[in-house]
């Protein structure tokens, strides 16, 4: 590192007021968004960000990352938080330092594109609830979504950070499609758009550190705003990469506090601040106040999550994403996936396919929702595929990326997969070429029409014009109609470490505690017992009255209870279901026995609409129901024609892979 330079180290301390660097690198904190949400399925709640908000206000963070991604999902579907509240409560904690989002450009905070107008309202509202900064991300690298957020960023003076995915197609940078020049040529389409920041986006932590050195000077050569660094641990490279990006000359570097850091989440601050004491790039930051903050979130914080940390494994790093180059988030959500379907057997078939349905969909970047996309529409052809029918169950998402509805790919679509996944597609089988969502009809009137009797104000009418199953349950518990299940409850910290002391004591052997022995009673009774050549006294005592005779009628000898019956000749290693919620209907039995042929839920999911009622006649191959299964939607086609006998769910209810859907007669 001959251009950093070294200070006397003797005379190098902790504090704050040491002398400051020349070019300190920049850091944003990402402990209260991607944090979470890579290493506990973004279940952070809000009440457990405050205690240590305040400190981390003091940091002299670039930024810190509170929103965007999967928080705005998750957070009403899975915690009863109102996602627009955490903004506005942060704010008040965070009185200094700016606050980032991950805005997935015209997808919003959602899994598709939306129609201009739902994207404009969503964007006014997390101007006005106190966002900073937006970075902006298209799955496909198709600038042409981020046409509409962009002015409303610029109109209410915030920062735009414009976003280049990370993806390649083989070990390391190169090849045709995901070369330097790619990169390059993307940064410069983000200046023309008035980027304020550009950040690299590596997503699965595929960035190797020579490549990132690449990448960054090359940036640095060519285009004026500042470059900013997101690279996931996942592949263990990340720590390397960031040093090898700052001596590229990087701005901006994203870390976590060291307890929300590593495995599939990001590299610690902390290593990286000491890396850099005394150099021309020196953090500035106090690594005592680093500590207090961890020691924090370790006591008060930690403990109610570890629950969901996956402890399976004893490496922190997935080796898998260096062979198959796909996010981790997406190889645990096909893991889960193919768990439930009690097809866990099939994943080597799922990582051979993945490569090939990525290039049949135009060798798109993997990245939310495209990583989705392709990996359950993979796990799709693995499962029911046969040697006669490739794309047999292709998924709602995949006929919408055919039409061109997520933008343009990085190379063209198969045209056999395209036209296969259009046919009688409804907006038309000839896919468009234009932006996507100037096909998109206005959203926001209709949703608000459908809403308005639960909605109070725009915020509201947003989140249900996103999520409109979920958004409107949540509504329904905001509002006190509905209450809302135990699970979406928060865990208190007694009850976390109740639950935390009881593992400990199972694993070590403490769990069954022996009884106090009573006081013998008058109607003890004392037995011989002989076993072969060893003999008992066994005392029996009979708690409240004398002994009871009866009389055994002579018949088949009493199986010997201490023999253990032996195991099953190779049981299937029963799969840890991870609790299925059981459909709450109670008419949901009796509906195997009505006559007629049953429609079973192919997977498990969440029914998102029923297309037929019962009573209407269906010709085989029509579309009954639309199920979302790992938040892609699939059309439940009739298997055969006739009439509907019954309907089992309704919109929003979860069902179990078998559960009898409806019942065509
Ligand atoms: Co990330």
């Amino acid at each position: 590192m001959s251009d950093h330079t070294q200070v006397n180290m003797t005379e190098m301390n902790y504090d704050k007021d040491r002398p400051a660097a020349a070019n300190p690198v920049k850091v944003m904190d990402l402990t209260l968004r991607d944090g979470h949400q890579s290493l506990f399925a973004t279940r952070g709640r809000t009440e457990d960000m405050i205690p240590v908000a305040e400190m981390m206000d003091e940091v002299g963070f670039w930024a810190t990352e509170t929103w965007g991604g999967a928080t705005f999902d998750t957070m009403h579907r899975f915690l009863n938080e109102d996602p627009w509240e955490r903004i506005r409560t942060l704010k008040r904690y965070f009185k200094k330092t700016p606050f980032s989002m991950l805005l997935r450009a015209q997808n919003l905070v959602g899994y598709r594109n939306y129609a201009d107008d739902v994207a404009e309202a969503f964007m006014d509202r997390a101007c006005e609830n106190g966002m900073d900064i937006f970075r902006t991300f298209d799955a496909l690298n198709d600038y042409r979504n981020f046409q509409t957020v962009v002015p409303k960023i610029k109109e209410y003076g915030k920062h735009f950070q414009g976003c280049i995915c990370y993806t390649m197609t083989e070990p390391r940078l190169g090849g045709e499609v995901y070369n330097l020049d790619y990169y390059v040529n993307k940064a410069k389409d983000l200046e023309e758009m008035g980027a304020d920041s550009i950040c690299i986006k590596d997503m699965a932590g595929l960035i190797a550190p020579y490549d990132a050195y690449a990448i960054v000077k090359a940036l640095k050569e060519t285009v004026k705003p500042p470059i900013h660094l997101h690279s996931h641990f996942t592949s263990g490279m990340s720590p390397m990469s960031h040093l090898k990006a700052i001596e590229a000359g990087v701005d901006i570097i994203d870390t976590c506090m060291s307890p929300y850091a590593y495995r599939t989440s990001h590299a610690a601050l902390e290593p990286l601040v000491m890396t850099l004491i005394g150099t021309n790039r020196d953090t500035g930051f106090d690594i005592r106040d680093l500590a207090a903050i961890n020691e924090v979130l370790e006591k008060e914080v930690m403990p109610k999550y570890r629950h969901l940390l996956d402890d399976t494994k004893t490496s922190i790093i997935d080796i898998n994403v260096l062979l198959h180059q796909t996010p981790g988030g997406m190889l645990s959500n096909l893991v889960n996936q193919l768990r439930e379907m009690d097809a866990l057997d099939k994943i080597d078939a799922v990582y051979k396919e993945l490569p090939k349905v990525r290039k049949d969909l135009g060798q798109i970047p993997l990245v939310t929702p495209t990583s989705q996309i392709v990996g359950i529409q993979t796990v799709n052809n693995v499962l029911f595929d046969d040697e006669n029918e490739r794309y047999k169950m292709i998924t709602g998402q995949v006929k919408d990326l055919c039409y061109g509805l997520y933008g343009k790919t990085a190379v063209p679509i198969n045209s056999e997969v395209q036209k296969k996944a259009l046919k009688d597609y409804p907006r038309g089988e000839e896919p468009i070429t234009c932006r996507p969502a100037e096909v998109l009809e206005p959203e926001l009137a209709k949703a608000q029409e459908e809403i308005k009797d639960l909605a109070v104000d725009l915020d509201d009418e947003v989140l249900y014009a996103i999520y409109p199953v979920t958004g409107k349950k949540f509504l329904k518990w905001k509002y006190g109609k509905e209450e809302p299940p135990k699970e979406v409850m928060p865990r208190s910290l007694a009850e976390a470490q109740a639950e935390l002391d009881l593992i400990k004591k199972a694993k070590a052997g403490q769990l069954y505690e022996k009884p106090e022995a009573p006081e013998k009673g008058e109607n003890l009774r004392t037995f011989n017992v002989y076993v072969d050549k060893d003999y008992f006294e066994v005392g029996v005592d009979e708690v409240g009255g004398g002994p009871v005779i009866s009389y055994v009628q002579p018949g088949a000898a009493p199986a010997p209870a201490a023999a253990p019956a032996p195991a099953p000749a190779a049981a299937p290693a029963a799969p840890a279901a991870p609790a299925a919620p059981a459909p709450a209907k109670e008419e949901a039995a009796p509906a195997a026995a009505a006559d007629g042929t049953a429609m079973n839920a192919p997977m498990p999911g969440m029914i998102v609409s029923y297309e037929k009622n019962v009573g209407d006649a269906v010709a085989e191959g029509d579309t009954v129901l639309i199920l979302e299964a790992m938040k892609m939607e699939n059309a439940l086609a009739a298997p055969c024609s006739g009439t509907i006998k019954a309907i089992n769910f309704s919109s929003g209810d979860s069902v179990a892979k078998g559960d009898v859907l409806a019942v065509i007669g």
